[in-house]
């Protein structure tokens, strides 16, 4: 196991009613004017917002609204409320929604307390400083709500990055999992997918005895293997909906990645996908990751037998391990179809003739490389791209 820091100050609010006490926590953490972040519209067909604003009226806190947040969140909105904070003296940011919502408000969050281009974060530049944000959560997928991370697309070139440092971490999340009983069995499977994906990213890895990570990764995929389908089959499954709710959380707040190197290659080569068609998210990984595990699985064939064994529930074939790795990744494709996700580029809408294009905005050239687990250069990267086609 590597050496490692761990420090995830999030405060949880998690359960039913709880978006109730919205209030009471911007207080807490020293908010007095509050801007109030939301997306296109669900929060407020469902009457969460009201209830939120409500929340804040009784601990007596103003607050002005910022709606709007596409999914994959563009920079145009973040500007219009970096200038919208400065203007009203806003003290404290809340994210009323999913993990649009929230990347959105920290990228205002950074923006206001940063005099140059808030982007400037999404090409390196460490967030050292941000406006406190609190969250309530509508979707259990990007993990956001815990997390030090938030993910925009600029629209001049639509170009999808990632900013990332501990003064974006939410102050405090709230999670209600009767929130998530509105979402569209789309929208649930591709968060599903995307909490899956957060595990395995972190899964495959070259760093040796990580047994208590492994374990706690597989502890979540199974979940997920168990709940999905029932949430899919039952949207007002409260036990399935929170089981879920909290694997999102502990899926990306790096609990079960610490000590461990971590690979990424398929985010960024998803973000491509989502920037260029605009898709969910998890809808986007659906297809990339079992190309991207096709590509690279010779790299550690054990490690892909294992989880196939322990979680997809594989039979070992000791005598050639290599067929229970490619088991399981077909194991993973049946799963993905079974929730209703897209597994190659005709089922999501995607163009063989864009390849070339997402290759080259990924923007790793003839020597730059992508991942830990296999570092991939841009013909790697190709080559996943068309094994999804
Ligand atoms: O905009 P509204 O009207 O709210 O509708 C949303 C949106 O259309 C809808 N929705 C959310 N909660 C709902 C609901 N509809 C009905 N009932 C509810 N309770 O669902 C749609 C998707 O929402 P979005 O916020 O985009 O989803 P998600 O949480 O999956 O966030 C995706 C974004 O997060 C980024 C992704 O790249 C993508 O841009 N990620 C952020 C990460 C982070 N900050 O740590 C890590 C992830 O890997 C990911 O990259
Ligand atoms: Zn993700």
């Amino acid at each position: 196991m590597n050496n490692f820091t761990f420090y995830s100050p999030t405060y949880f609010v998690f359960g039913k009613n709880t978006e109730n006490q919205a209030g009471h926590y911007v207080k807490r953490f020293g908010g007095s004017k509050v801007l109030i972040h939301f997306g296109g519209g669900s929060v407020v067909r469902s009457g969460l917002l009201d209830r939120v604003k409500a929340s804040l009226e009784k601990e007596n806190i103003k607050y002005v609204e910022l709606g709007g947040v596409q999914p994959n969140p563009r920079s145009g909105l973040v500007y219009k409320g970096i200038d919208l904070c400065k203007q009203e003296g806003v003290d404290f940011i809340l994210a009323v929604g999913g993990g649009s919502a929230i990347d959105s408000a920290k990228a205002i969050a950074a923006g206001v307390k940063y005099d140059g281009d808030f982007w400037d974060f999404y090409e390196g530049k460490v967030i050292e400083d941000a406006l406190p944000v609190g969250t309530v959560l509508t979707i259990a997928a990007a993990g956001s709500e815990g997390s030090g991370d938030s993910v925009i697309t600029k629209e001049e070139g639509m170009l999808k990055r990632g900013a990332s440092g501990e003064a974006i971490r939410p102050k405090f999340s709230i999670l209600n999992p009767e929130l998530t009983q509105t979402l569209p069995a789309y929208q649930t499977a591709a968060g599903a997918t995307d909490i899956m994906a957060h595990v395995l990213e972190r899964y495959f890895t070259n760093t040796q005895e990580v047994e208590v990570t492994d374990r706690l990764c597989e502890a979540i995929l199974l979940t997920m293997v168990k709940e999905v389908p029932r949430v899919i089959a039952d949207p007002n499954n409260y036990d399935a909906r929170a089981n879920i709710m909290w694997a999102g959380m502990v899926a990306h707040n790096n609990l079960v990645g610490v000590g461990r190197e971590q690979d990424w290659a398929s985010h960024n080569i998803e973000h491509e996908l989502s920037a260029l068609y605009d898709v969910a998210h998890g809808a986007g990984l659906a297809v990339i990751f079992p190309a991207w595990m096709t590509y690279v699985y010779k790299h550690d064939v054990n490690r892909f037998a294992q989880i196939a064994v322990r979680v997809w529930g594989c039979q070992m074939n000791f005598a050639n391990p290599e067929v229970t790795a490619l088991e399981g990744i077909e194991r993973f494709k049946q799963f993905l179809t079974s929730i209703g996700m897209p597994i190659n580029f005709k089922e999501l809408g995607a163009k063989e003739e864009d390849i070339p294009v997402m290759v080259e905005k990924l923007g790793l050239g003839t020597e730059g490389t992508l991942g830990s687990f296999l570092p991939l250069k841009s013909k790697d990267v190709e080559q996943i791209y068309r094994l999804a086609l």
